[in-house]
């Protein structure tokens, strides 16, 4: 049997520039959706997949998140005194999460250089990453079931959504083949009703015409830890930048003996990106009005909102 997985690297060194001036003294990972910064709910999703140790990849004057996840001595103290409990059990959740470990990319070049930047700290294992500006809504999650594919067929595994057309060119697209769960190699039982593909090749970014599908890869991965020296071999592709994407279309058309094979699931729940203002704003909404404590009083508001707004 092969040992679970059990970590999860999350590249958090960009220097948010969609979020400025927000994210010129605060890292963009922390700004908060309703009470939670985006990169708790990344974490929590890493970890209720059963990974356990978490290793953000981040730059310098990025520390809040550090912080974020650390033990508060003194804040527990007041919360303690003042008899809040709630607070001071949210504010330990944060710091009980996972085992966490920061490693820094000290230039910014690339998604594929920042992953590789936790080569050291993965350590020969199989491994997940997750992309910090996207997480998926709780009841929807399904980095275990990708994790469990990756073992069963000791390759990669990549999330894929169906775009619309227009918008792949802002995606890594992929060569896709259908394949049946019973086909698969390997033992291990796979969730039913999910999509896997087979994935040939995969461009970053194409240009139009030259997408292989509409089927997206979007930010979350489980690695056989042969990517790491494909990584080191590729070179700077789409903007100058070492991409995970080329490293992923190496590692689709290497054989399994070398850790080759790469397989997509499509993901078809509900998914919040705070990447982008406007998606940012929906995510806030959204998670507002489906919050026990706050949620139907949010959503009676946003109703008498929406109508005052429509009439005017
Ligand atoms: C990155 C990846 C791209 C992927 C996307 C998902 O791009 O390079 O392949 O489809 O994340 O969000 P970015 O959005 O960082 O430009």
């Amino acid at each position: 049997m092969t040992p679970p997985l059990r970590k999860a690297v999350i590249p958090a060194a960009g220097l948010g520039t969609r979020f400025l001036p927000a994210s010129k003294a605060i890292p963009k990972e922390m700004i908060p959706v309703v009470d939670k910064p985006a990169i708790q709910y990344v974490v929590e999703e890493a970890v209720a997949a059963g990974l356990s140790e978490v290793c953000l990849v981040t730059a310098h004057g990025k520390e809040a998140m550090e912080e974020h996840f650390s033990r508060s001595p003194q804040l527990e103290a007041a919360l303690e005194k003042k008899g809040d409990r709630a607070r001071l059990a949210a504010v330990q959740h944060a710091s009980g999460l996972a085992s966490m470990s920061y490693v820094f990319q000290d230039e910014p070049q690339g998604l594929g250089h920042a992953v590789g930047c936790a080569e050291k700290w993965v350590a020969g294992e199989p491994f997940a990453v997750l992309l910090g500006d996207d997480f998926l809504d709780e009841r929807d999650y399904v980095l275990d079931a990708m994790c469990t594919l990756q073992q069963r067929t000791g390759g990669s595994v990549v999330l894929l959504l169906e775009v619309p057309a227009r918008l792949i060119r802002m995606y890594g697209s992929v060569d896709p083949t259908p394949v049946s769960v019973d086909d698969l190699p390997g033992e291990g039982e796979i969730r039913e009703g999910l999509e896997v593909y087979s994935l040939a090749r995969l461009n970053e970014k194409p240009e139009p015409g030259e997408e292989y599908s509409n089927l997206a890869v979007i930010g979350r991965y489980v690695f056989n830890p042969a990517l790491f020296e494909v990584l080191r071999n590729t070179p700077p592709g789409r903007g100058g930048e070492i991409q995970l994407t080329d490293a992923i279309n190496t590692l689709a058309q290497m054989p399994p003996q070398q850790g080759g094979g790469v397989y997509g699931i499509v993901f078809r729940g509900r998914r919040y990106d705070t990447g982008d203002k406007l998606e940012y704003l929906k995510a806030v909404v959204q998670i507002g009005a489906d919050r026990e404590d706050l949620g139907q009083e949010f959503s009676l508001w946003l109703r008498e909102f929406v109508d005052s707004r429509s009439g005017s």
